[in-house]
């Protein structure tokens, strides 16, 4: 009995550390539920399968951080100096890497508008 206690403790360690250098400790799918079309984000996949780099998009972190502010914190509904709109820099992130990566031929996101934006069903 007490040694089942023991595995169960290591094994629930075990899994903390996989889940820790997996990244799931951020959000797995992120959704913008937004008039023009709700858009689904697979954050876990685009860092674990795409293998992106955190800092590609969290561009304001400095290395090696792994939290910090929400990009609308920094871009607001409406741009505000250098510092874009939240749905241009979306776009430009999103849409951007979508479309380069189309360009070259490699696999890529969704590009088209309504491809990303999904509308609800009536
Ligand atoms: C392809 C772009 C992209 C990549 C790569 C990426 N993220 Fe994110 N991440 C986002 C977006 C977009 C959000 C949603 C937050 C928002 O819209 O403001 C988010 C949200 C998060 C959040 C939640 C913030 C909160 O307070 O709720 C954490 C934590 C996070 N990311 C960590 C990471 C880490 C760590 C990595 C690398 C292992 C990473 N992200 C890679 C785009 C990305
Ligand atoms: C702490 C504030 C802050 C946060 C958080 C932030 N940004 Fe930015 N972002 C800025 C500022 C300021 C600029 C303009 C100056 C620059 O390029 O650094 C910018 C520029 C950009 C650009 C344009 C870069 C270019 O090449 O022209 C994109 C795209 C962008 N941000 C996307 C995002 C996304 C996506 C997130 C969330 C994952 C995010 N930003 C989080 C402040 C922020
Ligand atoms: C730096 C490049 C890059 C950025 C930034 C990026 N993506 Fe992607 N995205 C990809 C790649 C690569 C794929 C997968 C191609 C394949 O293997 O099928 C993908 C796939 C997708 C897919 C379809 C497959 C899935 O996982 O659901 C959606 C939807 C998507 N991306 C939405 C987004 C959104 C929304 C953002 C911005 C918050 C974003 N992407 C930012 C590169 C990127
Ligand atoms: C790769 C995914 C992607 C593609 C492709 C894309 N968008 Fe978006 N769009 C987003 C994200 C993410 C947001 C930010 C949502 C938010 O601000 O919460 C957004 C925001 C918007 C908004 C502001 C929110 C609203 O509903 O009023 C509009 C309008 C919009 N997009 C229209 C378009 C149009 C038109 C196209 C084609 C030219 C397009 N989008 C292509 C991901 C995408």
């Amino acid at each position: 009995m007490k040694k089942g206690l023991i595995s169960i403790g290591v094994l629930a360690g075990f899994i903390l550390s996989l889940l820790m250098v997996s990244g799931a400790f951020a959000k797995d799918v992120v959704t913008y539920d937004v008039p023009y079309g709700k858009v689904t984000f697979t954050h876990k996949k685009h860092v674990d399968n795409y293998k992106i780099d955190c800092l590609k998009c969290h561009h304001t972190w400095k290395k090696g951080e792994t939290t910090g502010k929400l990009c609308k914190e920094c871009h607001k509904a409406q741009a505000e100096g250098k510092t874009l709109s939240a749905k241009d820099a979306y776009h430009k992130d999103c849409k951007g890497c979508h479309d380069e990566a189309k360009k070259a031929n490699k696999p890529a996101g969704p590009a088209g508008c309504t491809q990303c934006h999904v509308k609800a069903k009536k």
